[in-house]
């Protein structure tokens, strides 16, 4: 199963992708504080509307996206591409804005800098208790990349439910840090362990980078540089 995944550095933020934004969208964007949040949001959807557009053999402008949460209907949620069986999600940090695409798979993506964190903290809520026991056996010094690795992994597959962080995510166990990515346990009914299918992403030691799907076979994926793609979209 194909799963395209682009990358993109946050975009200026020029009319032209403003203008791709639709209603809702602009009144997100605008009620981001900090201009680095803004250009990372303003990019994600380029990217959605630029990838997806060029799927469908459509105008950008004509990719209508649907980011109601499933909980409260507000339009914070997992975008859908409304009208068509592509499956898409957005993840931002640091320097990255990241897109994965597959058609017909729910999909999640997930990409975190590692920075400073108080990890062991952190691990102690987000981690079930075999995967804590096994992050305290990692040398200190290993800990915050290991601690990312686990996070990263582990928002994948959240993401790729379309509930993120609302289901625990304590819930679910992963294979250590410096094995495959693989779901060992779930106890959430979110999260069929035999369904889910994952794999690292790799952008240098300051990121880590992690996508789920759930689907029969394991995501065939496909990374591009969407750099010339938002520079076409104006
Ligand atoms: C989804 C979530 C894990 C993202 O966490 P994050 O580390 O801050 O941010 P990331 O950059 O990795 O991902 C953000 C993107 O996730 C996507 N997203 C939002 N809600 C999502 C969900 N429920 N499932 C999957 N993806 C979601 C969006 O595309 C968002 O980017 P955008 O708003 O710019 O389009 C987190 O926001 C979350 O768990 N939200 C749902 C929480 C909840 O319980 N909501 C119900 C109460 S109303």
């Amino acid at each position: 199963m194909r799963c395209d995944v682009w990358w993109a550095h946050p975009a200026a933020g020029t009319p032209a992708l403003f203008e791709l934004l639709d209603e809702v969208e602009r009144g997100r964007y605008a009620g981001y504080r900090r201009e680095a949040d803004k250009l990372r949001f303003l990019t994600g959807r380029a990217l959605i509307r630029g990838v997806v557009s060029r799927e469908l053999g459509i105008a950008p402008g004509e990719v209508v996206l649907d980011s109601s949460c499933f909980e409260c209907g507000k339009p914070h949620g997992k975008p859908q591409v409304v009208g068509s069986t592509l499956e898409v999600s957005i993840s931002h940090s640091g320097e990255w804005v990241v897109l994965a695409m597959t058609d017909g798979a729910s999909v999640g993506v997930d990409v975190e800098e590692v920075r400073d964190a108080e990890v062991d903290g952190l691990a102690g809520i987000c981690f079930s208790p075999p995967e804590l026991t096994t992050f305290k056996s990692i040398p200190e010094e290993e800990r915050r990349g290991a601690f990312f690795t686990y996070w990263a992994r582990k928002e994948a597959v959240l993401k790729a439910t379309g509930k993120g962080m609302w289901v625990v995510m304590s819930k679910l166990t992963l294979a250590a840090h410096d094995e495959p990515p693989r779901v060992t346990a779930s106890e959430t009914t979110e999260v069929d362990i035999t369904a889910v299918r994952m794999a690292d992403l790799d952008r240098g030691p300051g990121y880590r980078a992690c996508i789920a799907v759930f689907s029969d076979s394991a995501p065939k994926v496909d990374e591009h540089e969407a750099g010339e793609l938002i520079t076409s979209l104006g």
